[in-house]
Order: structure tokens, then C-alpha cells, then sequence
């Protein structure tokens, strides 16, 4: 756990639903400020493995674990009649996409559904999973109410998304600053001195639409612009010129550039999600956000253009059909075992269907499932699997990709990260192509 300063806070009993990469270290944070933490989430597995003090999140240690479990700070359940006597719920269920692409808010709603008997006067609601504007007041408010407690005298409503950045060290979570906002006034004031007790900056904001626009905002800023990136790439490969060069120098300039870089593709739960919950309800007023559309189009054309890209550089003029290719790294970013939204499931599903014979290595993940729903096991990374290739694809740089191996073994190396031309020994045999190298 990292080394916080607890502080002295009035041990008020917070309540966590959804143990997930957001609620789990939200509530290891909690904890380490000196608050009473009571995880919900009804997956029984997970709730065993951290009654064990086993972590399934890469960012939290077994040692945080029992830390915590030992500090008699925390406890989880898969009840939520343990919610009882908890001063704060705070509620971090998924939000995906319906198959039609439309918000699927049915986490949130059962757990709402499930909370409102259970609601006492005086406690403080909060949601922070990602949703579209309106959702705090149009959607969960209403469901709470059939609490009958009286929203702003008895019970307090408020919106704070979430900025955790999984798989970042760089960040202490506590230093990342906090939007808050609250249903009404009071809620408001709530949530502000709850979360001072926690963050170092707490932004407060008028509405608990413009908390939830604005993280809607900061992800389709990303999605938009890695978007454009890879449309860059493309041109640039086409061009000649190497994008990574041209970003790396565009980088110099002190103001007014912020450096997107190539990949293959959008990934997670968040970034290719959340622009399309502002797109759906851009929509129900009758407006269409024509750059989430193109980015989702441009988004959705990366894997047959990069199996397009490994069939033309293909040693000997392979084709794909047949073609042995070995793919390091399935997770939609490194160091982390979140494959949701991944992109190089796309990418794989793409090169299986034009006949490559696949396997993938990812020291985080055992299984995939794949577009069609069949599943794929993972193998080892052996010096035969890598002879044997006719690519080795990099689709996720994990910080503990064997690079030196990698390079030593393979034949072809096609490289969507840039990950090889830095880091590789000077006097690698095999080929390598990046993505973007200008090389077309
Ligand atoms: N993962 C991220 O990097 C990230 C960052 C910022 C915001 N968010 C947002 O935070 C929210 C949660 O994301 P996550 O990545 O932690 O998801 P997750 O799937 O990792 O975790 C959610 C947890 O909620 C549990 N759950 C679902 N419904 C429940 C219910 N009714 N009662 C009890 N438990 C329930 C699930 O079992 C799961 O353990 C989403 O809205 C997401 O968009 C995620």
C-alpha cells in the first residue's frame, strides 16, 4: 500500500459497491485515511479472495490486503444488509454498452433498486461510474427516493467520476484532483467535506450534469485525438515518413501540442465507451457529434488496416493464410490484466478469419474470448514458438516484455507500439516494422 499520511479522520463508515479497478483501490484509499470501509460487490468469488487478502488487480499488493483486513478498518461482504450503519454508499458498478451501442445502466439501476430499502436519513449517496449527463438526477435520484427520505433534508444525492488511471505509478490516486458535485446545495457540501478528508484538491462543480459531462468530455478528448493519431499513422506510412519521429518533434513545442501516439486501437472500459454514452444522449435531443462518429469509424478500421500492413511485409511474400503469428500482449494497455474493449481482440479476430495460424502470449491473461464468443488459451513465449513465427505482433508493451528474447528469436517483428525500435539490442537480426514507421 502506498505510504499515505493517515489522517485523523472522524472514522466515519463509508460503504463501497462494486470492488472492481475503481472501488477496490477507492476504498484502500479510504481505508488508509483512517475511515471505517465496507466493500459490497456481489461477486462471491472476488469477495472470497480479498477475505483471503488475495488481490485481483495489479495495482494492489496481498500485502495491501491484509494491511487493511489487519488495520480492522476493513471489511467486505456480499450482503448488503452489511451496508447497514454506513455513513456514505459510494457506488462504482460497471457502465457498458448495450449491444446497439446504447448505454446499458442495469448495474447501476440494481444496485440502486437494491440500496433504496436499505437508506436511512442522513446518509450521503455518491456515483462514480462514468455515465451520461443527467443520469444522477433522471435516473438514480428517482430510484433512491422510493426510500421516501427527502433528497437535500435527509438523504444526500451527489456525482463524482472517476480518474484512476490503472497501471500508473506515476500518481499517487489521493493527488489526482476530485470533481464533486451534489443534487442539491447541501449534497453539494457533503460530498465537499468528504472527499477534502481524502484528496488533495477537490474541484467542486455547479451541477451533477457538469461533473458527469466533464468526464465524458476528458475521455472523448482522448478518444477523438488517439483516434486522429492513427489516422496520422496511416498517412505517414503511406507518406514515408515516420510518425514517431514527426510526434517526437512536434513535442518540443512548449504550448498548444499535447502528444497522442499510435496504437491499435482504442481499448478499456472507459475511452471507447464513455464518448458513446455522450453520443446517445447528444442523440435523444436530436444532435450528432460528427467526430465521436468519425473516430468511432477511423477506430473501428485500425485491425484490418494493420493485418492489411503484417500480409504486405509478410517474410517471402506470405500471405496470411497460413501465416504462424505469435501476438505479446492482449490487455488494452500495458501492465494491467484488463482485457474489456481491448483492441487486440479485433485485431486477432481479423487475422484468424483471413486464415493466420494464432497464438498470443500475455503474462496477465490466460484466456480471450474472441468476437465470435469461441476462446482462445494463451501460450508460453518459448524460443521455439518465436523461431517458428512468421510475425511476432506486439499489441501490448508489458514492462516485463522480454524485448531482448524477442528480438534474439524472431524472424519478423511487427510492432504496434513503437516499443522495439527504442528498446531493442543494436544488432537484431530480424526484421521490424512499426506501426506508422513509414515504411509502406
Ligand atoms: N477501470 C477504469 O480505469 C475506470 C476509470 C475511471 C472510471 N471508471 C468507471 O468506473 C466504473 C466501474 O469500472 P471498473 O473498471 O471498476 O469496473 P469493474 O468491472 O472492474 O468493477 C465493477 C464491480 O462491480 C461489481 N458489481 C456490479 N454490479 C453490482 C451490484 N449490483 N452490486 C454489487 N456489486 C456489483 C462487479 O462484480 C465488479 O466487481 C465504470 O462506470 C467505469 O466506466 C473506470
Amino acid at each position: 500500500m502506498e505510504d499515505d499520511h493517515t489522517i485523523q479522520a472522524p472514522l466515519k463508515k463509508v460503504a463501497i459497491i462494486g470492488l472492481g479497478f475503481v472501488g477496490l483501490p477507492l476504498s484502500m484509499m479510504f481505508v488508509r485515511k483512517g475511515f471505517q470501509v465496507i466493500g459490497i460487490d456481489y461477486d462471491t468469488i472476488k469477495i472470497t479472495a480479498l477475505q483471503d487478502g488475495k488481490s485481483y488487480i495489479q495495482d494492489l499488493s496481498d500485502a495491501d490486503l491484509t494491511e487493511a483486513l489487519q488495520s480492522g478498518r476493513w471489511q467486505v461482504s456480499a450482503d448488503y444488509a452489511s451496508l447497514a450503519g454506513a455513513d456514505t454508499v459510494i457506488i462504482c458498478v460497471p457502465t457498458p454498452l448495450s449491444p446497439d451501442n446504447s448505454p446499458d445502466l442495469s448495474f447501476l439501476t440494481d444496485t440502486c433498486t437494491m440500496l433504496a430499502p436499505l437508506l436511512r436519513s442522513g446518509q450521503l449517496v455518491v456515483i462514480e461510474s462514468s455515465t451520461y449527463p443527467g443520469t444522477t438526477r433522471e435516473v438514480v435520484q428517482p430510484l433512491l427516493e422510493k426510500s421516501g427520505l427527502v433528497v437535500g433534508q435527509e438523504l444526500y444525492i451527489g456525482y463524482s467520476p472517476e480518474r484512476i488511471d490503472p497501471g500508473n505509478k506515476s500518481m499517487a490516486f489521493s493527488d489526482i484532483p476530485k470533481i464533486i458535485s451534489g443534487i442539491t446545495p447541501a449534497c453539494a457540501q457533503q460530498l465537499l467535506e468528504l472527499y477534502s478528508l481524502v484528496f488533495e484538491q477537490v474541484v467542486s462543480v455547479s451541477t451533477t450534469e457538469a461533473a458527469e459531462t466533464a468526464k465524458l468530455l476528458e475521455n472523448s478528448y482522448r478518444f477523438i485525438n488517439i483516434s486522429f493519431i492513427n489516422e496520422f499513422a496511416q498517412l505517414c506510412d503511406r507518406l514515408n515518413i515516420n510518425v514517431w519521429e514527426v510526434i517526437a518533434a512536434a513535442s518540443t513545442k512548449p504550448y498548444g501540442f499535447n502528444a497522442f501516439y499510435p496504437g491499435p486501437g482504442i481499448g478499456g472500459h472507459c475511452i471507447p465507451v464513455d464518448p458513446l454514452y455522450l453520443q446517445w444522449k447528444a442523440a435523444q435531443t436530436g444532435i450528432n457529434s460528427r467526430f465521436i462518429e468519425l473516430s468511432q469509424q477511423v477506430n473501428e478500421g485500425i485491425p484490418s488496416y494493420l493485418a492489411d500492413r503484417i500480409e504486405q511485409e509478410l517474410l517471402d511474400g506470405k500471405k496470411l493464410t497460413g501465416a504462424h503469428i505469435l501476438v505479446y500482449g492482449v490487455t488494452y494497455k500495458p501492465n494491467i490484466a484488463d482485457v474489456r474493449e481491448s483492441a487486440a481482440i479485433p485485431l486477432i479476430s481479423r487475422l484468424l478469419h483471413r486464415g493466420a495460424v494464432l497464438h498470443y502470449h500475455d503474462p496477465f491473461v490466460s484466456q480471450i474470448k474472441l468476437e465470435d464468443g469461441t476462446r482462445l488459451q494463451g501460450v508460453e513465449l518459448t524460443q521455439e514458438r518465436l523461431e517458428q513465427a512468421d510475425c511476432v505482433l506486439i499489441c501490448t508493451n508489458h514492462d516485463v516484455m522480454p524485448v531482448d528474447r524477442i528480438a534474439s528469436h524472431s524472424r519478423f517483428i511487427f510492432d504496434t507500439r513503437h516499443s522495439f525500435s527504442l528498446n531493442a539490442p543494436a544488432d537484431m537480426q530480424a526484421k521490424l516494422v512499426t506501426f506508422g514507421d513509414g515504411t509502406q
